[in-house]
């Protein structure tokens, strides 16, 4: 199977910035680095709209780092962030090796209905991995964990494949004991957005940040429809993220 590019439209880039950008990504091709130094200056390459996905993360692991629990990613895609996660983890907690890092995704795209909010889906499209994926991403994290600090201690990762209305309430019924210190939810529809909320909603303790990744976004209104729906007996803190205006971060009260 192969991977679909997300929609232009769900950019803000368009014209010449699409230009430079298919620039970038020919010189990152042709590079006349040999392998090993490539991998050692990737920011060479590493275009500020990605960049700042790292210092976002970055700022976030701050922000519950302090909070026993589990990291969660529901709508993993590739897998960025969860390996941007065990490195995270090997540089603010090192010796914390029960930080527990899970990821969720159907690894084969967005389910084609919803009851609510139908606009949800479709404006999202795309993102279908390939089941084979689960096994590559399942080792690249086990050597992200190698590398790191304690590498010898590993089996920190998670991936759950599915739909995540199945995948989720039965992981947590299968885990009652879990707690949940960070959960970034990026799938968008109702639906799963939904179903994962209600999953973890036991397992939050005051500190635990969730981050949205479109509760702003008219287009697509199905991730905002639920939260508000599985918040309204909830305390909570919320905020537009500095760098990234249209995520916001949840913080349990
Ligand atoms: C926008 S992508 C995630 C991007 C990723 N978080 C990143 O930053 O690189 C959304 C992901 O949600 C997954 N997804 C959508 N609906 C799902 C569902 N019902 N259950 C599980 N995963 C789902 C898709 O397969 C897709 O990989």
């Amino acid at each position: 199977m192969t991977s679909e590019t997300p929609a232009p439209e769900a950019s803000t880039a368009h014209g010449e910035t699409f230009d430079f950008r298919n620039k970038l990504s020919e010189m990152f091709a042709s590079s006349p680095l040999p392998p090993e130094d490539l991998m050692f200056n990737l920011g060479m390459y590493t275009r500020s709209s990605l960049f700042v996905k790292f210092l976002v993360l970055h700022d976030l692991y701050k922000r519950f780092k302090h909070v026993p629990g589990v990291m969660i990613e529901f709508g993993t895609w590739w897998g960025q962030n969860l390996v941007l996660l065990e490195n995270l983890r090997a540089i603010h907690e090192p010796f914390n090796k029960q930080r527990t890092i899970i990821g969720f995704d159907t690894f084969s795209g967005y389910q084609d209905t919803s009851e609510v909010a139908q606009e949800s889906i479709d404006t999202h499209s795309g993102y279908e991995t390939g089941m084979d994926h689960q096994a590559y991403l399942a080792e690249l994290l086990e050597v992200h964990e190698g590398n790191n600090a304690f590498g010898h201690i590993r089996g920190n990762h998670k991936l759950v494949r599915g739909d995540v209305t199945e995948t989720a309430p039965k992981y947590f019924e299968d885990h009652p004991e879990t707690l949940v210190a960070f959960a970034f939810f990026d799938m968008g529809p109702y639906e799963p957005t939904i179903a994962a909320l209600n999953a973890i909603k036991p397992h939050l303790m005051p500190g635990s940040v969730i981050v949205f990744d479109e509760l702003t976004w008219a287009g697509a209104p199905g991730e905002a429809i639920a939260f508000k729906e599985v918040f309204a007996d909830m305390k909570y803190k919320i905020e537009k993220c500095e760098f990234y205006p249209s995520k916001a971060i949840v913080t349990v009260l």
